[in-house]
């Protein structure tokens, strides 16, 4: 097991803050929010869609900061861990919906049967024959956690379309960690991502990128600075749209907040206040632990 991994049998706890842990069970009798889960601040671009598409939908995020990272953990432990952590959720939280807005963790719990545990979960997949159909020189770069780009849901997709396009599979997760300093307002380059992208790639083939698969929700985060590596990228395959419109076919007449709650919620102490700024920097903000009744 990964040194960073910490025991299995520790039950995570939910944090509001660095301080404060989440008592849900006053918003269990009428609160039925839509859960958001990721290791970090991926997730962020897919409750924009959501917040679009739902507007009046209670949204409670999950941010698993203690086993942040995941790309680079194996599938199996990822999936037993998100299952695990859901579950105790879910005896405070009754969910409309679980967004899992994480393609690593979907994979993970996609490969090992895990997805069909709960009648309730929309996994995000990355997009990859969606941006076949896209492109329209079929020169495709698809970009994804190493555990993601090792899932066999992608393996298959990759081998499925390999006489249909030229696709190079690029595995970072440098990209992750960028994504998560950038939202914290760091300033980190991606000079070391471009490097890495010229051992995949020649320069003329870098140009002749038309697509890019965002197969990490993370990576919308860092749009602005792909498309100078990928200048002559036109199509950015994301998923969280799509994600998006299949929650809303679900929850269409049932949701009807007129003050919505958007509460994010952190598996350890450790950094949840500097996360925490991030997050309401997006609109997300925490539940004062006295006031949670006040919302109901
Ligand atoms: N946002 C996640 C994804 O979509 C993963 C990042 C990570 O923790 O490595 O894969």
């Amino acid at each position: 097991m990964d040194a960073d991994m910490p025991p299995f049998d520790t039950s995570p706890i939910f944090w509001l803050n660095s301080e404060d842990i989440f008592d849900g069970t006053q918003l269990l009798s009428s609160n039925n929010p839509i859960v958001v889960f990721d290791s970090g601040v991926g997730g962020l671009t897919v409750t924009r869609q959501l917040e679009n598409l739902i507007p009046n939908a209670n949204l409670l995020y999950v941010a698993d900061n203690e086993w942040f990272p995941y790309g680079n953990k194996p599938g199996f432990a990822i999936a037993q861990r998100v299952h695990k952590l859901l579950d105790l959720l879910c005896v405070q939280v009754t969910p409309l919906a679980i967004v899992v807005a994480c393609n690593t963790a979907s994979m993970a719990l996609l490969e090992h049967g895990f997805d069909k545990l709960r009648h309730n979960y929309f996994l995000i997949y990355p997009p990859i024959v969606d941006a076949i159909d896209t492109s329209e020189n079929k020169n495709i770069v698809v970009l994804a956690t190493p555990s993601t780009m090792k899932s066999k849901h992608v393996i298959k997709n990759l081998e499925k379309t390999e006489l249909r396009a030229k696709i190079w599979p690029i595995a970072t997760q440098a990209l992750v960690a960028l994504s998560e300093a950038r939202l914290k307002g760091e300033d980190m380059s991606l000079a070391s991502f471009a490097e890495q992208v010229d051992s995949y790639l020649t320069e003329e083939q870098r140009l002749s990128i038309d697509t890019v698969v965002l197969g990490c929700t993370h990576f919308p985060h860092l749009i602005e600075d792909l498309r100078i590596i990928f200048p002559n990228a036109h199509n950015w395959t994301d998923p969280a749209k799509k994600l998006a419109t299949q929650v809303l076919s679900l929850t269409k007449g049932i949701i009807a907040t007129d003050m919505p709650f958007k509460t994010v919620l952190f598996t350890s102490k450790r950094g949840a206040d500097k996360y925490l700024q991030t997050f309401t920097r997006n609109g997300f903000g925490t539940i004062e632990p006295a006031s949670i009744g006040a919302i109901l």
